[in-house]
């Protein structure tokens, strides 16, 4: 098939991730693009991405954005932090034809929640160490303290079924363990330590949300990169006359190179 066909409005916008964690982000395009044809493709057989090295995550999101063409994409959403980080780039470069939106994580929006804030931003290692995240939060590093976390485990967790209705003992004292030197609610803990704002900087971690908080120790405003990714890929498709406006809700279609994901791509869906 010719990769650089005319797209039409009514082709589907794609969706990858390393797994589970981008249905995150297909549950907020289908509230805020109802209309749209939706196919999903998570990478469960190779994840975690957070992990690996640039030229592997290079290979992947290469062959998961050729097999996406080929099945008619109009448009392709990144909804992985890590992939985003490492290979944005590269592949706006090799598809240059091809509107690709990736994810942010949402530095911006929680460096402005209060005077000076404290903002633990947790990620996979690969997103953490990136070059694009340090740029992002040098942008805002007079506003806003930052305290850059990975969380390699927790895409493990939210791959084997876990999210916060399953109530994990092991999620939880993985959480606490990792927050050991910020702030659980014990009166001996420095007041210091205590964090204004979350920033979820890995699409795995809303399903979390409230486990990550119950962990901490206290309630804080929680911000990630959906609705901004989101509502980016509404205005490049709707510069491009490629907004479906059919009027009919889309179709959601799922798909995982680990096909006993399936199930749980779609009880996520729906969470
Ligand atoms: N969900 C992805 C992210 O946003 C990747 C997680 C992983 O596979 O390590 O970073």
């Amino acid at each position: 098939m010719d990769k650089e066909k005319k797209a039409k409005s009514t082709d589907p916008i794609a969706v990858f991730d390393s797994g589970l964690g981008g249905i995150s982000v297909v549950r907020k395009l289908v509230k805020l693009l109802p209309n749209e044809n939706i196919i999903y493709f998570g990478d469960s057989k190779n994840a975690p991405y957070g992990t690996k090295d640039r030229d592997e995550l290079l290979g992947l999101c290469d062959r998961n954005i050729g097999m996406l063409l080929d099945m008619g994409a109009k448009c392709v959403i990144i909804a992985c932090n890590t992939a985003t980080s490492a290979a944005a780039a590269y592949l706006r470069e090799k598809y240059p034809f091809l509107p690709i939106i990736g994810m942010e994580p949402a530095v911006k929006p929680a460096s402005k929640i209060a005077e000076k804030p404290k903002v633990l931003v947790l990620a996979t290692p690969v997103t953490i160490s990136g070059v694009k995240l340090k740029d992002l939060i040098h942008c805002f590093d007079e506003e806003a303290s930052f305290t850059l976390l990975p969380a390699p485990e927790l895409v493990r967790f939210v791959e084997s079924g876990v999210n916060d209705n399953a109530d994990s003992p092991e999620l939880y004292s993985y959480l606490r363990e990792l927050f050991k030197d910020f702030g659980p609610s014990e009166p001996s803990s420095s007041p210091g330590l205590r964090f204004d704002a979350v920033v979820l900087g890995c699409t795995h971690f809303p399903f979390v949300r409230r486990t990550i908080l119950k962990a901490l120790g206290y309630e804080v405003p929680v911000f990630d990169g959906r609705e901004g990714t989101c509502r980016q890929a509404e205005r490049m498709l709707s510069e491009a006359g490629l907004l479906n406006k059919s009027g009919k809700p889309g179709k959601v279609e799922l798909l995982n190179s680990d096909e006993t994901k399936l199930p749980l791509e779609k009880a996520l869906l729906e969470y």
